[in-house]
């Protein structure tokens, strides 16, 4: 059994380093950004308010990890409403309580998202921090959006990161940073490939190999 923990900002391209990683070490992934994005999704879809804990909770706690959709919840606005909703601490026990069910499973898991280090899996034995500056991570959102065929804008698009960065480290119910043993991977510079080789070698060592 093995747990990994992979904690950063938004774009930060830590969702494609979970993704293949976990396929590398035949490890189940859970991308725990869709928990908080179906949880703001389930109450916009039902015009309720986002403010509400009471009703917020009460979709944390009906949510089902097996029918998240990642194409649905992907949706940059649903981002956006995510944050918000995340900031309630009765919607965060009641998600990481599902989390941590998930992560338990054999053979392993990676999780990825904001607290997974510091919080849902605080004695995971590898913990990666995967950063870039905030222009990097909004040129990549903004590459990924017009490449879809949608329409963005860079500017707007910089300044959700900014807003959605300040709310996740701002929150007082577990912000955004980095265990204090998390290996830091910074990728304004380093390729996807390169974060990739680095993140194995933390792995192999955790690992014995
Ligand atoms: O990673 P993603 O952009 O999908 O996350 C959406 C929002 O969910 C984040 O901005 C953050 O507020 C929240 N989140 C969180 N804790 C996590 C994962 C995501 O608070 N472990």
């Amino acid at each position: 059994m093995i747990t990994i923990a992979l904690d950063g900002p938004a774009a930060s391209g830590k969702g494609t380093l979970a993704r293949r990683l976990a396929a590398k070490y035949g490890l189940h992934h859970l991308d725990t950004g869709l928990t908080y994005r179906a949880v703001a999704k389930a109450l916009l879809d039902k015009g309720l308010p986002l403010d509400d804990e009471v009703l917020a909770e009460r979709e944390a706690g009906a949510l089902d990890l097996a029918a998240l959709d990642r194409k649905v919840l992907s949706v940059h606005g649903v981002g956006e409403a995510a944050s918000r909703v995340a900031v309630m601490p009765g919607v965060r026990r009641a998600l990481v309580e599902k989390q941590r069910a998930f992560a338990s499973r054999p053979p392993g898991a990676i999780l990825d998202g904001r607290d997974i280090g510091t919080v849902v899996c605080p004695d995971a034995p590898v913990k990666l921090y995967v950063t870039a500056s905030a222009a990097v991570r909004a040129e990549r959102r903004w590459k990924e959006i017009v490449s879809q065929g949608g329409e963005a804008e860079y500017a707007q698009i910089l300044a959700d990161v900014e807003r959605r960065d300040a709310r996740d480290i701002g929150r007082a119910d577990s912000p955004l940073r980095p265990a204090e043993d998390a290996h830091l991977l910074d990728t304004s510079e380093m390729d996807i490939e390169t974060a990739f080789q680095t993140a194995c070698v933390y792995i192999d060592a955790a690992l014995g190999h």
